[in-house]
């Protein structure tokens, strides 16, 4: 029995030597220390032994199991470092290589401004609403005070999908549908798209707007002049002036067209401007009462105001951009430029 065991040690030590690779190490460790090893034989011929025989064979089992045990495991540990070691060889990177190219994608002009005019205007406490592009008749006109068959439909040309549903042809409906579900004090600005039958070198079907409204006690012109002012400065620079001059919207009641000093010459005059030194960015005005009152508000209680701007158009002036249509080109040549 001493023999045997001796024996299967050193056959053991002579396999694990030679084992070289993780596979094979696994199979001697089953061969010998598996439930049906050679050792785990050895250990269940312990019955036959006799009984005074039993400590001192016992003892050189045990001890033949904690040095096959420790030599698995050590060369194991060896195996293991040395296959890592080979991957970390065969898989190294040569970082002297120079690298490929990595095109960077960016915002698009239009976007760029949207981000920056949201900006401004949630620095403000103005909070971000949306509405649907399919709307109705009644939230993109007849809540804003231009009923049915009324000559200010022909301001806005309209897609219509049925008598009743249409693309809608401003963001305003945003405001009807914000007046509608909220009470005073309203500070919102709702960016989007707009739909209208219109194409050339500054009109596109499609175009994107940001509208904004403020209704409050005590609501004036004033906060209207003194916001876009802010507004003006911010986005074009310190020195840019605003000047409010009379227009008309169904649904406001002073309405305004409000021009800014041409960003471009300073006011001088230039060919953006057309030698005016002034460039009409957007409608504004004093909510009708009438729009309040449609849409739920008191208007004896209640004022406010109305401000609505193409994005396209912003856009043109910020960077001198001489025709829309360039904008929906994707043109990677112009759009690389401002990124
Ligand atoms: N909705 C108007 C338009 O698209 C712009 C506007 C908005 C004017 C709010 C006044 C007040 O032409």
């Amino acid at each position: 029995m001493e023999n045997r065991i001796k024996e299967l040690t050193s056959n053991a030590e002579l396999l694990i030597a030679n084992a070289s690779d993780l596979n094979a190490i696994n199979e001697v460790r089953v061969r010998f220390l598996g439930k049906s090893g050679e050792l785990t034989a050895v250990l269940k011929g312990m019955r036959d032994v006799p009984v005074e025989q039993k400590p001192m064979i016992g003892k050189i089992v045990n001890e033949a199991r904690d040095i096959i045990t420790a030599m698995v495991e050590d060369k194991l540990a060896a195996l293991t470092a040395s296959s890592i070691n080979s991957k970390l060889q065969s898989e190294s990177i040569d970082i002297t290589l120079s690298s490929k190219k990595c095109k960077k994608g960016g915002l698009h002009p239009c976007s760029i401004v949207v981000n920056e005019i949201l900006n401004i205007f949630t620095n403000l406490g103005f909070q971000v609403k949306q509405g649907p592009e399919v709307e109705t008749d009644f939230f993109n006109f007849q809540a804003l005070n231009i009923p049915l068959d009324h000559p200010a439909r022909e301001m806005q040309d309209t897609f219509y999908i049925t008598d009743d549903l249409l693309l809608r042809t401003h963001t305003s409906p945003v405001q009807a549908r914000t007046m509608m579900d909220s009470q005073p004090p309203i500070r919102i600005v709702n960016p989007g798209k707009v739909y209208r039958p219109d194409d050339d070198a500054t009109h596109s079907p499609m175009f994107q707007q940001i509208e904004g409204l403020v209704v409050d006690k005590g609501i004036t012109l004033c906060d209207l002049k003194g916001i876009l002012e802010t507004f003006a400065k911010t986005l074009f620079n310190e020195k840019t002036k605003t000047r409010l001059r009379p227009s008309f919207f169904p649904f406001t009641e002073p309405s305004v067209e409000v021009d800014v000093t041409c960003a471009v010459c300073g006011g001088k005059g230039c060919r953006i401007c057309k030698g005016t030194g002034w460039i009409e960015i957007l409608g504004a005005g004093i909510i009708n009462p009438k729009v309040l009152d449609n849409c739920g508000i008191d208007s004896t209680i209640y004022s406010g105001f109305a401000f609505g701007f193409g994005i396209e158009r912003i856009t043109m002036i910020k960077y001198g951009v001489p025709d829309m249509r360039i904008l929906f080109d994707n043109d990677n040549r112009f759009l690389k430029q401002f990124n």
